[in-house]
Protein backbone atom coordinates (compact mmCIF):
# COMPACT_ATOMS: atom_id res chain seq x y z
CA UNK A 1 0.00 0.00 0.00
CA UNK A 2 1.44 3.46 -1.00
CA UNK A 3 1.79 5.93 2.13
CA UNK A 4 0.30 9.59 1.18
CA UNK A 5 1.45 12.15 2.91
CA UNK A 6 -1.33 15.16 2.94
CA UNK A 7 0.24 19.00 3.93
CA UNK A 8 -2.18 21.01 6.10
CA UNK A 9 -1.32 24.62 7.00
CA UNK A 10 -2.93 24.74 10.62
CA UNK A 11 -4.36 28.80 9.54
CA UNK A 12 -6.23 27.34 7.08
CA UNK A 13 -7.41 23.83 7.07
CA UNK A 14 -8.01 22.73 3.31
CA UNK A 15 -11.77 20.85 4.19
CA UNK A 16 -10.70 18.48 1.61
CA UNK A 17 -8.29 16.31 2.80
CA UNK A 18 -9.77 16.13 6.28
CA UNK A 19 -12.72 15.06 4.52
CA UNK A 20 -10.44 12.63 2.77
CA UNK A 21 -9.27 11.48 5.92
CA UNK A 22 -13.23 11.37 7.52
CA UNK A 23 -13.73 8.93 4.48
CA UNK A 24 -10.85 6.40 5.12
CA UNK A 25 -11.67 6.21 9.22
CA UNK A 26 -15.89 5.93 8.55
CA UNK A 27 -14.69 3.05 5.70
CA UNK A 28 -12.67 1.05 9.11
CA UNK A 29 -9.16 2.22 7.77
CA UNK A 30 -6.14 3.87 9.17
CA UNK A 31 -5.11 7.61 9.16
CA UNK A 32 -2.06 9.47 11.20
CA UNK A 33 -2.69 12.86 12.29
CA UNK A 34 -1.09 15.10 14.46
CA UNK A 35 -1.95 16.02 18.09
CA UNK A 36 -0.71 18.84 20.37
CA UNK A 37 1.11 15.67 22.46
CA UNK A 38 2.46 13.24 19.83
CA UNK A 39 1.27 12.00 16.30
CA UNK A 40 -1.94 9.28 16.58
CA UNK A 41 -2.69 6.35 14.48
CA UNK A 42 -6.21 6.99 14.05
CA UNK A 43 -8.98 4.01 13.29
CA UNK A 44 -12.86 4.79 14.35
CA UNK A 45 -13.18 3.38 17.81
CA UNK A 46 -16.54 2.02 17.45
CA UNK A 47 -15.58 -0.44 15.04
CA UNK A 48 -14.00 -3.60 16.62
CA UNK A 49 -12.44 -4.75 12.70
CA UNK A 50 -10.73 -0.88 12.62
CA UNK A 51 -9.41 -0.90 15.90
CA UNK A 52 -7.47 -4.50 15.32
CA UNK A 53 -6.05 -3.12 11.99
CA UNK A 54 -4.07 -0.68 14.38
CA UNK A 55 -2.44 -3.50 16.59
CA UNK A 56 -1.35 -4.67 13.21
CA UNK A 57 -0.05 -1.96 11.71
CA UNK A 58 2.26 -0.75 14.94
CA UNK A 59 2.93 -4.29 15.93
CA UNK A 60 1.40 -3.64 18.86
CA UNK A 61 0.19 -6.50 21.88
CA UNK A 62 -3.68 -6.83 21.63
CA UNK A 63 -3.84 -6.38 25.13
CA UNK A 64 -2.88 -2.92 25.28
CA UNK A 65 -5.81 -0.80 25.42
CA UNK A 66 -6.34 2.10 22.89
CA UNK A 67 -7.07 5.86 23.97
CA UNK A 68 -10.67 7.08 22.42
CA UNK A 69 -10.00 10.93 20.98
CA UNK A 70 -13.20 12.87 21.03
CA UNK A 71 -13.62 16.50 20.03
CA UNK A 72 -17.09 17.78 22.09
CA UNK A 73 -17.25 16.54 25.71
CA UNK A 74 -20.98 15.64 25.24
CA UNK A 75 -19.35 12.49 23.46
CA UNK A 76 -18.41 11.41 26.96
CA UNK A 77 -21.82 10.40 27.87
CA UNK A 78 -21.90 8.08 24.85
CA UNK A 79 -18.39 5.82 25.77
CA UNK A 80 -19.32 6.16 29.61
CA UNK A 81 -23.00 5.14 31.36
CA UNK A 82 -21.95 7.04 34.67
CA UNK A 83 -19.65 10.09 34.01
CA UNK A 84 -17.52 10.47 37.13
CA UNK A 85 -18.27 14.57 38.45
CA UNK A 86 -14.92 15.04 38.80
CA UNK A 87 -14.13 13.95 34.89
CA UNK A 88 -16.38 16.71 34.34
CA UNK A 89 -14.60 19.32 36.38
CA UNK A 90 -11.28 18.28 34.66
CA UNK A 91 -12.31 18.43 31.19
CA UNK A 92 -13.92 21.79 32.00
CA UNK A 93 -10.19 22.67 32.92
CA UNK A 94 -7.78 20.50 30.97
CA UNK A 95 -9.96 19.75 27.70
CA UNK A 96 -9.22 20.08 24.68
CA UNK A 97 -5.48 19.44 26.46
CA UNK A 98 -2.90 16.71 27.30
CA UNK A 99 -5.52 15.08 29.47
CA UNK A 100 -6.83 11.39 29.00
CA UNK A 101 -9.18 10.26 31.78
CA UNK A 102 -10.22 6.25 32.04
CA UNK A 103 -13.57 5.36 32.97
CA UNK A 104 -16.12 2.53 32.74
CA UNK A 105 -16.99 1.81 29.46
CA UNK A 106 -20.26 2.01 27.86
CA UNK A 107 -21.54 -1.34 25.99
CA UNK A 108 -20.87 0.45 22.67
CA UNK A 109 -17.35 0.69 22.92
CA UNK A 110 -15.97 -2.44 21.55
CA UNK A 111 -13.44 -4.40 23.62
CA UNK A 112 -11.13 -4.65 20.27
CA UNK A 113 -10.67 -0.87 21.26
CA UNK A 114 -10.21 -1.65 25.16
CA UNK A 115 -7.85 -4.95 25.04
CA UNK A 116 -10.46 -6.50 26.83
CA UNK A 117 -11.37 -3.99 29.66
CA UNK A 118 -14.10 -3.15 30.99
CA UNK A 119 -12.73 0.67 31.22
CA UNK A 120 -12.43 3.09 28.44
CA UNK A 121 -9.37 6.05 28.11
CA UNK A 122 -10.77 9.41 26.88
CA UNK A 123 -9.08 12.46 25.11
CA UNK A 124 -10.50 15.58 23.82
CA UNK A 125 -7.03 16.96 21.91
CA UNK A 126 -5.65 20.22 21.98
CA UNK A 127 -4.84 20.39 17.87
CA UNK A 128 -6.79 21.91 15.05
CA UNK A 129 -6.19 19.20 12.35
CA UNK A 130 -6.92 16.52 15.34
CA UNK A 131 -10.29 18.28 16.01
CA UNK A 132 -11.33 18.60 12.51
CA UNK A 133 -10.53 15.39 11.89
CA UNK A 134 -12.86 13.62 14.28
CA UNK A 135 -15.29 16.02 13.97
CA UNK A 136 -15.83 14.95 10.30
CA UNK A 137 -15.47 11.14 10.62
CA UNK A 138 -18.88 11.36 13.00
CA UNK A 139 -17.66 8.98 15.46
CA UNK A 140 -14.89 8.45 18.18
CA UNK A 141 -11.38 7.83 16.80
CA UNK A 142 -9.05 5.19 18.54
CA UNK A 143 -5.87 6.37 18.58
CA UNK A 144 -2.10 5.21 19.91
CA UNK A 145 1.14 7.19 19.38
CA UNK A 146 1.92 6.31 15.16
CA UNK A 147 5.06 4.71 16.08
CA UNK A 148 6.18 1.18 15.53
CA UNK A 149 5.75 -0.95 19.07
CA UNK A 150 8.66 -0.34 21.35
CA UNK A 151 10.22 2.59 19.18
CA UNK A 152 9.76 6.28 20.57
CA UNK A 153 6.83 8.33 19.57
CA UNK A 154 6.48 10.27 16.88
CA UNK A 155 6.49 13.92 16.85
CA UNK A 156 6.37 14.86 13.24
CA UNK A 157 5.22 13.41 10.07
CA UNK A 158 8.56 12.30 9.15
CA UNK A 159 8.85 10.01 12.55
CA UNK A 160 5.53 8.65 11.42
CA UNK A 161 7.05 7.77 7.57
CA UNK A 162 9.29 6.39 8.70
CA UNK A 163 7.75 3.28 10.80
CA UNK A 164 4.36 3.40 8.98
CA UNK A 165 5.60 3.70 5.26
CA UNK A 166 3.81 1.38 3.06
CA UNK A 167 1.40 -0.07 6.45
CA UNK A 168 -1.35 3.02 6.23
CA UNK A 169 -3.08 5.33 3.58
CA UNK A 170 -2.57 8.72 4.71
CA UNK A 171 -0.59 10.50 7.21
CA UNK A 172 -2.04 14.76 7.76
CA UNK A 173 0.98 16.39 8.09
CA UNK A 174 0.39 19.15 10.56
CA UNK A 175 4.57 20.36 10.81
CA UNK A 176 6.10 19.42 14.53
CA UNK A 177 3.99 19.09 17.78
CA UNK A 178 4.14 21.47 20.92
CA UNK A 179 4.41 19.26 23.73
CA UNK A 180 6.54 16.03 22.40
CA UNK A 181 5.40 14.00 25.05
CA UNK A 182 1.87 11.65 25.52
CA UNK A 183 -1.05 13.14 27.64
CA UNK A 184 -1.00 12.43 31.34
CA UNK A 185 -3.01 9.40 31.98
CA UNK A 186 -5.52 9.66 35.39
CA UNK A 187 -7.52 7.43 36.12
CA UNK A 188 -10.87 7.87 37.71
CA UNK A 189 -12.42 4.45 38.29
CA UNK A 190 -10.51 4.14 41.92
CA UNK A 191 -11.99 5.72 44.72
CA UNK A 192 -8.64 8.43 44.79
CA UNK A 193 -8.36 9.07 41.11
CA UNK A 194 -4.82 7.77 39.95
CA UNK A 195 -2.11 8.92 37.80
CA UNK A 196 -0.86 5.61 35.06
CA UNK A 197 0.94 7.79 33.12
CA UNK A 198 2.66 11.06 34.08
CA UNK A 199 2.61 14.47 31.23
CA UNK A 200 2.14 17.65 30.66
CA UNK A 201 -0.94 18.20 33.33
CA UNK A 202 0.86 17.55 36.74
CA UNK A 203 -0.70 15.89 39.93
CA UNK A 204 -0.05 19.65 41.35
CA UNK A 205 -2.05 21.05 38.86
CA UNK A 206 -4.85 17.75 38.78
CA UNK A 207 -5.23 17.98 42.16
CA UNK A 208 -5.89 22.05 42.27
CA UNK A 209 -8.74 20.91 40.16
CA UNK A 210 -10.48 17.76 42.70
CA UNK A 211 -8.16 17.14 45.09
CA UNK A 212 -6.15 13.88 46.41
CA UNK A 213 -4.85 12.07 43.45
CA UNK A 214 -2.75 9.39 43.95
CA UNK A 215 0.74 8.26 41.63
CA UNK A 216 0.58 4.50 40.53
CA UNK A 217 2.94 2.94 42.86
CA UNK A 218 4.27 0.64 39.83
CA UNK A 219 5.43 3.97 38.08
CA UNK A 220 8.05 4.41 40.65
CA UNK A 221 9.76 2.06 41.64
CA UNK A 222 11.87 0.59 38.01
CA UNK A 223 12.27 -3.11 40.11
CA UNK A 224 9.07 -2.70 42.02
CA UNK A 225 7.50 -6.04 41.86
CA UNK A 226 3.98 -4.08 41.54
CA UNK A 227 3.01 -3.95 37.70
CA UNK A 228 1.90 -0.56 36.45
CA UNK A 229 -1.61 -0.26 35.92
CA UNK A 230 -1.67 1.52 32.45
CA UNK A 231 -0.97 -2.25 30.36
CA UNK A 232 1.17 -0.13 28.09
CA UNK A 233 3.46 1.22 30.55
CA UNK A 234 4.39 -2.46 31.49
CA UNK A 235 6.61 -2.47 28.31
CA UNK A 236 10.07 -1.54 27.26
CA UNK A 237 8.63 1.74 25.03
CA UNK A 238 10.30 4.63 23.49
CA UNK A 239 13.47 2.64 22.66
CA UNK A 240 16.47 4.03 21.14
CA UNK A 241 18.55 1.07 19.18
CA UNK A 242 21.75 1.92 21.18
CA UNK A 243 22.12 1.25 24.85
CA UNK A 244 21.20 3.92 26.59
CA UNK A 245 22.61 4.84 30.21
CA UNK A 246 21.26 7.84 32.26
CA UNK A 247 24.09 9.64 34.30
CA UNK A 248 23.48 11.39 37.74
CA UNK A 249 25.30 13.48 39.84
CA UNK A 250 27.29 16.80 40.31
CA UNK A 251 27.35 18.73 36.98
CA UNK A 252 31.08 18.54 36.67
CA UNK A 253 30.90 14.95 37.35
CA UNK A 254 28.07 14.21 35.36
CA UNK A 255 30.33 15.78 31.98
CA UNK A 256 33.33 14.25 33.77
CA UNK A 257 32.15 10.68 33.53
CA UNK A 258 30.50 10.72 30.43
CA UNK A 259 33.49 12.07 29.12
CA UNK A 260 35.77 9.15 30.55
CA UNK A 261 33.49 6.87 29.44
CA UNK A 262 32.90 8.22 25.69
CA UNK A 263 36.55 8.55 25.50
CA UNK A 264 36.90 4.47 26.21
CA UNK A 265 34.29 3.69 24.23
CA UNK A 266 35.80 5.44 21.24
CA UNK A 267 39.10 3.67 21.96
CA UNK A 268 37.11 0.79 21.69
CA UNK A 269 36.03 1.46 18.79
CA UNK A 270 31.83 2.41 19.07
CA UNK A 271 30.16 4.75 17.75
CA UNK A 272 28.84 7.15 20.89
CA UNK A 273 26.04 9.58 21.75
CA UNK A 274 25.66 12.13 24.42
CA UNK A 275 22.36 14.00 25.16
CA UNK A 276 23.59 16.86 26.43
CA UNK A 277 22.19 20.32 27.87
CA UNK A 278 22.97 24.08 26.05
CA UNK A 279 24.84 24.58 29.21
CA UNK A 280 27.12 21.32 28.83
CA UNK A 281 27.12 20.72 24.94
CA UNK A 282 30.68 22.43 25.10
CA UNK A 283 32.44 20.24 27.63
CA UNK A 284 32.13 17.03 25.95
CA UNK A 285 35.48 16.02 23.80
CA UNK A 286 34.27 13.37 21.83
CA UNK A 287 31.03 11.39 20.59
CA UNK A 288 27.93 12.98 18.99
CA UNK A 289 26.45 15.87 21.12
CA UNK A 290 23.08 16.62 20.69
CA UNK A 291 21.48 19.19 23.07
CA UNK A 292 18.12 18.69 24.58
CA UNK A 293 17.63 22.25 25.29
CA UNK A 294 18.34 25.08 27.81
CA UNK A 295 18.25 22.91 31.85
CA UNK A 296 15.45 25.16 32.82
CA UNK A 297 13.32 25.16 29.83
CA UNK A 298 11.31 21.84 30.58
CA UNK A 299 9.08 22.53 27.43
CA UNK A 300 12.31 22.42 25.40
CA UNK A 301 13.77 19.33 26.92
CA UNK A 302 10.38 17.52 26.44
CA UNK A 303 9.79 18.56 22.54
CA UNK A 304 13.56 17.49 21.72
CA UNK A 305 13.14 14.28 23.35
CA UNK A 306 12.29 11.78 21.02
CA UNK A 307 12.85 13.50 17.95
CA UNK A 308 17.09 12.73 20.06
CA UNK A 309 16.46 9.28 20.58
CA UNK A 310 15.31 9.05 16.80
CA UNK A 311 18.45 11.06 15.40
CA UNK A 312 20.92 8.63 17.22
CA UNK A 313 19.11 5.79 15.56
CA UNK A 314 19.75 7.45 12.39
CA UNK A 315 23.53 7.94 13.05
CA UNK A 316 23.68 4.56 14.18
CA UNK A 317 25.48 4.92 17.51
CA UNK A 318 26.22 1.61 19.77
CA UNK A 319 25.61 3.74 23.50
CA UNK A 320 24.35 7.00 24.51
CA UNK A 321 25.13 8.45 27.60
CA UNK A 322 22.45 11.21 29.06
CA UNK A 323 22.36 13.60 31.35
CA UNK A 324 19.63 13.45 33.86
CA UNK A 325 17.11 15.89 34.73
CA UNK A 326 14.80 17.23 37.63
CA UNK A 327 11.73 15.11 38.57
CA UNK A 328 9.58 17.43 39.77
CA UNK A 329 6.31 18.72 38.04
CA UNK A 330 7.16 18.37 34.14
CA UNK A 331 10.23 17.08 34.58
CA UNK A 332 8.25 13.69 36.25
CA UNK A 333 7.68 12.68 32.90
CA UNK A 334 10.28 13.39 30.91
CA UNK A 335 12.25 11.63 33.61
CA UNK A 336 9.58 8.50 33.08
CA UNK A 337 10.03 8.61 29.30
CA UNK A 338 14.16 8.51 29.73
CA UNK A 339 14.10 6.21 32.17
CA UNK A 340 11.76 3.69 29.94
CA UNK A 341 14.04 4.52 27.07
CA UNK A 342 17.41 3.22 28.91
CA UNK A 343 15.73 0.50 30.57
CA UNK A 344 16.35 1.80 34.18
CA UNK A 345 19.57 2.11 33.45
CA UNK A 346 20.89 4.87 35.70
CA UNK A 347 24.68 5.30 36.94
CA UNK A 348 25.94 7.30 39.80
CA UNK A 349 28.95 10.18 38.11
CA UNK A 350 32.12 9.51 39.68
CA UNK A 351 33.54 12.80 41.59
CA UNK A 352 36.00 14.36 39.81
CA UNK A 353 38.49 14.00 42.51
CA UNK A 354 38.31 9.83 41.85
CA UNK A 355 37.84 10.34 38.60
CA UNK A 356 41.97 11.68 38.51
CA UNK A 357 43.12 7.82 39.48
CA UNK A 358 42.00 6.88 36.14
CA UNK A 359 44.21 9.12 34.06
O1 LIG B 1 -0.81 11.81 24.00
C1 LIG B 1 -1.33 10.70 23.84
O2 LIG B 1 -2.01 10.15 24.73
C2 LIG B 1 -1.15 10.01 22.48
C3 LIG B 1 -1.88 10.83 21.43
C4 LIG B 1 -1.89 10.15 20.08
O3 LIG B 1 -3.18 11.12 21.87
N1 LIG B 1 -1.60 8.66 22.53
C5 LIG B 1 -0.93 7.67 23.18
O4 LIG B 1 -1.50 6.41 23.06
O5 LIG B 1 0.07 7.87 23.84
P1 LIG B 1 -0.72 5.07 23.40
O6 LIG B 1 -1.59 3.98 22.90
O7 LIG B 1 0.65 5.11 22.87
O8 LIG B 1 -0.73 5.01 24.95
C6 LIG B 1 -1.94 4.73 25.63
C7 LIG B 1 -1.67 4.26 27.04
C8 LIG B 1 -1.11 2.86 27.11
O9 LIG B 1 -0.10 2.81 28.10
C9 LIG B 1 -2.35 2.06 27.52
O10 LIG B 1 -2.00 0.90 28.20
C10 LIG B 1 -3.09 3.04 28.40
O11 LIG B 1 -2.92 4.25 27.73
N2 LIG B 1 -4.54 2.77 28.48
C11 LIG B 1 -5.46 2.92 27.50
N3 LIG B 1 -6.68 2.52 27.92
C12 LIG B 1 -6.53 2.12 29.19
C13 LIG B 1 -7.43 1.59 30.18
N4 LIG B 1 -8.72 1.39 29.91
N5 LIG B 1 -6.92 1.28 31.40
C14 LIG B 1 -5.61 1.49 31.67
N6 LIG B 1 -4.72 1.98 30.78
C15 LIG B 1 -5.17 2.29 29.56
MG1 LIG C 1 2.65 4.80 22.55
Amino acid sequence: MKTEIEKLNLEAIDDKIIAKAAAIIRDGGLVAFPTETVYGLGADAMQASAAKKIYEAKGRPSDNPLIVHIADVSALRNLTDEVPGKAVKLAKAFWPGPLTMIVKKSAAVPYETTGGMDTVAVRMPNHPVALALIAASGTYIAAPSANTSGRPSPTTAEHVMTDLNEKIPLILDGGSVGIGIESTIIDLTEETPMILRPGYITQEMLEEVIGEVHVDPGLIASDSLQKPKAPGMKYRHYAPKADLTVVTGEKKDVIGTINYLSHTGISQGKKIGIIATDETAGEYRCGDVISIGAREDEDAIARHLYGILRKFDDLDVDTIYSESFESEGLGQAIMNRLLKAAGHHVLQAVQEKKMKAYD
